[in-house]
């Protein structure tokens, strides 16, 4: 296909969105008097169109915008709302809660339900909470670096684990160097950050050797740049190793809580010695919540000063609150259940295939991945097997005429790369929804291009 071609296409498709929503093209305009670029959060000026659709409501798989329109939510808040939006029990949970009190620094009985819950699906037996994935990350960052005494940290190329300083490094070379984009870092960060390839198991035994890194922060799959699975084995290295060189193993599960109701680490019998998650497990609700083996937990405990214990960078005045309890009670109990999986995974299967029949009816040489109820396509012929490939296969070009062309027929994608995430209200007709408007996209792409 041409340059040319997608152009035009993407200037037919931009004057679309245009004309079609005018109320938020008003509001988009009004926004940058009191908010920087017209947006509450700067990477929304980054969705494709000109302008972001302003949301009146949204509940289950679907919301609607201020001009009227509907759409299938694909997206999910970026797994935030991985539950759909607004199920019932949360909503509930959250009503009640909010009536007997929102925030008191001191336990509410839910945050022993839900430490007995967390543990029941991850294995891990001692639990923590903060408001953000991105937090919880730190935390674990800080406390890893505590009791091993050592500060270095490894990642994966091509990772993303939030606003984590030490994550936002990248291999150019073969040299560790800040990542593009990379705002204002405190320190360089190959000062703080090891990265490697995932799968790269030599790789990662020659930066674990030398014995000075406190822990490996990784997502059991990539999810953030494309989906990139681990091969056979590597995760029995990546454990072997860590423990042999006394380094910690950190699993991130905030996006691979896709896999089943423990994640990855319960589906594939991963043993980490600390957990981190976020985003979806109070329905949306700011909540996340951090696991420790008994062991990290003994060594952190163990190294606390009662005195001390309010100033060691580990917190937050709102973490742990009896709000968010609350609504990751209602949510793990009632709305992430197995039952629920049963039905989401099975509908990112049809999702894949729905998108593997229109690649092959276009002729174009991208492929698509599933990794439980999360799926995404990437342009390019060959299932990814690090970041750096993963990385190569995206086309910014071609990624906006893509999500736009879905948004101007009703469905939403995750921003930034080709996602599809599957919840328990989202139904096969979504599904098919999607299918079609994904051929139409591909078709018109591949003729006379
Ligand atoms: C794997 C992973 N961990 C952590 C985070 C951070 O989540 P939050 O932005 O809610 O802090 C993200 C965000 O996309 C993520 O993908």
């Amino acid at each position: 296909m041409s340059g040319s071609h997608l152009a035009a296409l993407r200037e037919r498709e931009e004057a679309r969105f245009h004309d079609d929503h005018p109320r938020s093209r008003e509001l988009a305009e009004r926004a940058r008097t009191h908010l920087v670029g017209g947006v509450p959060m700067q990477w929304m000026s980054k969705w494709p169109g000109g302008f972001p659709l302003f949301v009146a409501e949204a509940y289950g798989s679907r919301f609607i915008d201020v001009d009227g329109h509907e759409y299938v939510d694909f997206c999910l808040g970026d797994t935030g709302s991985m539950t759909g939006h607004g199920p019932t029990p949360t909503l509930e949970a959250i009503a009640a809660q909010a009536a007997r009190g929102i925030t008191l620094m001191l336990p509410s009985e839910d945050a022993l339900w839900v430490g007995e819950e967390l543990t029941r699906r991850f294995g891990l037996p001692q639990w923590q909470f903060a408001l953000t994935a991105t937090d919880a990350n730190r935390f674990v960052i800080r406390l890893a670096r505590h009791v091993t005494d050592r500060h270095k940290v490894l990642v994966f190329n091509y990772c993303y684990h939030g606003t984590v300083d030490e994550t936002f490094a990248t291999l150019v070379d073969g040299e560790v160097r800040s990542r593009r984009g990379n705002l204002g870092p405190p320190v360089d960060p190959s000062v703080t950050t090891k990265v490697v390839e995932l799968n790269d198991i030599d790789a990662l035994e020659a930066a674990l050797a030398p014995g000075d890194v406190a822990c490996v922060l990784a997502e059991p799959a990539l999810t953030n740049v494309g989906i990139v699975h681990p091969e056979p084995g590597f995760h029995d290295a990546l454990r072997e190793i860590t423990r042999r060189t006394g380094t910690l193993l950190v699993i991130d599960e905030t996006h691979t809580i896709c896999c089943g109701p423990g994640g990855y680490t319960a589906a594939e019998g991963l043993a980490p010695d600390a957990l981190t998650i976020g985003k979806p497990i109070a329905g949306g609700i700011p909540a996340a919540a951090y696991g420790l083996s008994e062991e990290l937990a003994g060594r952190v405990g163990r190294s606390l000063e009662l005195e001390d214990i309010d100033v060691g960078g580990v917190g937050g005045t709102l973490a742990g609150n009896a709000l968010s309890l609350a609504a990751i009670r209602a949510t793990l109990a009632d709305v992430l259940t197995a039952e629920a999986y049963e039905r989401m995974i099975p509908l990112a299967q049809r999702w894949t295939e729905g998108v593997e029949d229109g690649i092959a009816a276009a002729g174009l040489p991208w492929h698509v991945t599933r990794l439980g109820c999360r799926a995404e396509y990437l342009f390019g012929p060959d299932r990814p097997r690090n970041g750096t490939e993963a990385n190569a296969a995206g086309n910014f070009a071609l990624e906006r005429y893509m999500h736009l062309y879905a948004l101007n027929r009703g469905v939403l994608l995750t921003p930034f790369h080709n996602m599809a995430l599957m919840s328990p209200a989202t139904s096969e007709a979504d599904v098919d929804h999607h299918t079609q408007v994904f051929r139409d996209a591909v078709v018109e792409l591949a003729a006379a291009g």
